[in-house]
């Protein structure tokens, strides 16, 4: 236990020198707090602090964001990718207005109600905001105490992550706001998944993976396959100097963001039949695929994606939001009111 308080005195001793000045560490409000611990699921530090100014300053409490529209805050969130934290934030400030009247929980088991809260994030707000000794446990945690433990296990393994989380729970001190950013903090410049530079390291002297020269191996993570490659289709339709667009339905890996009509390419047929096929489910109207504009190529977590634009011209029928949640002719100069994916906003370059 004495080399673990050692441990944690050290980190806390050297996140008082070298922490990063991050804009979500000038203050204590848990909204504020809340907001930038959703953007920092899966997003690095360094994309995320503009993206942070201008929500905040867009949506300033609770109750702004919970009474905005979801386009407005897709907009807020646009490019900043999964969707689904900036829809679940909307969905969590709607109910903490109508369950608190707007105050963020200062326990596990609401936090965890929320959409969108997993145990890290709640973990992170209590610890951060509220000052509850709890451990955080995120990527960059994770890779440190496997390394400082020697922990040879895969790190996917629940049995690995049980035994990182007992650790980090029994160094975490009471200062647990600060312990869990110096952490982190190790963890994203010195400990850092490639070539961690441990001479600058606090705690290097007791760190086992160093001692045994193991801290390039560890963690062990299980090799990942080539990324699963999608071929999608756009339809380019321009009537009267307006271009068609259509809102995705609201769940899933873009929901609620707007986008060209099309879709994955069906097998075994061509690009412009699998389009002129999608649009017709989707939308109800019947098409004419004309002449390739572009193909953008883009990639998300666990696939890529080739997405081809076509210029089509509309054959019959008047749309109707079949299978998509709302669909519009817009003005070209309108388009950047709406959130877009970046595959989309690619194409809109050629256009
Ligand atoms: N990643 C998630 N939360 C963080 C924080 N508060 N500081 C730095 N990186 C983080």
């Amino acid at each position: 236990m004495k080399t673990q308080n050692n441990i944690s005195e050290r980190i806390l001793k050297w996140y008082k020198r070298n922490q990063r000045n991050l804009p979500w560490r000038k203050t204590k409000d848990p909204y504020y707090i809340f907001v930038s611990e959703m953007m920092l699921q899966q997003t690095q530090v360094e994309t995320v602090i503009p993206y942070y100014h201008r929500f905040i300053t867009r949506f300033p409490t609770v109750e702004t964001l919970a009474r905005a529209s979801l386009q407005e805050v897709l907009k807020a969130w646009e490019n900043l990718g999964y969707y689904a934290r900036a829809r679940h934030l909307h969905l969590a400030a709607k109910e903490m207005i109508e369950l608190t009247g707007g105050v963020i929980p200062d326990n596990e088991e609401e936090l965890l109600r929320l959409p969108g809260v997993g145990p890290y994030t709640a973990a992170a707000i209590l610890s951060i905001a509220f000052d509850r000794r709890v451990p955080a446990v995120d990527g960059n945690v994770r890779r440190v105490l496997c390394r400082l433990f020697a922990i040879r296990t895969p790190l996917e393994e629940s049995k690995t992550q049980r035994r990182i989380h007992n650790l980090a729970a029994d160094l975490v001190p009471v200062k647990a706001s600060l312990f869990n950013q110096g952490i982190m903090d190790l963890g994203a410049t010195i400990c850092t998944p490639r070539h961690p530079v441990c001479g600058r390291c606090p705690v290097h002297s007791s760190c086992l993976a160093y001692e045994k020269g193991l801290q390039e191996t560890l963690p062990i993570t299980r090799k990942r396959g080539p990324l699963p490659h999608k071929q999608m289709t756009a339809g380019i339709l321009c009537t009267h100097d307006k271009l068609l667009i259509v809102q995705r339905p609201t769940k899933g890996l873009l929901g609620g963001l707007w986008k060209f009509p099309g879709g994955e390419r069906g097998s075994g047929v061509s690009l412009q039949k699998s389009l002129e096929k999608v649009i017709q489910m989707e939308l109800g109207i019947e098409v004419r695929v004309g002449e390739k504009i572009t193909a953008v190529k883009h990639a998300y977590t666990h696939f890529r994606i080739t997405l081809y634009a076509f210029r089509c011209t509309l054959r019959g029928g008047a749309p109707k939001a079949l299978k998509c949640h709302n669909w519009r002719w817009s003005d070209p100069q309108d388009l950047a009111e709406f959130p877009f994916s970046k595959a989309d906003r690619k194409i809109m370059a050629f256009l």
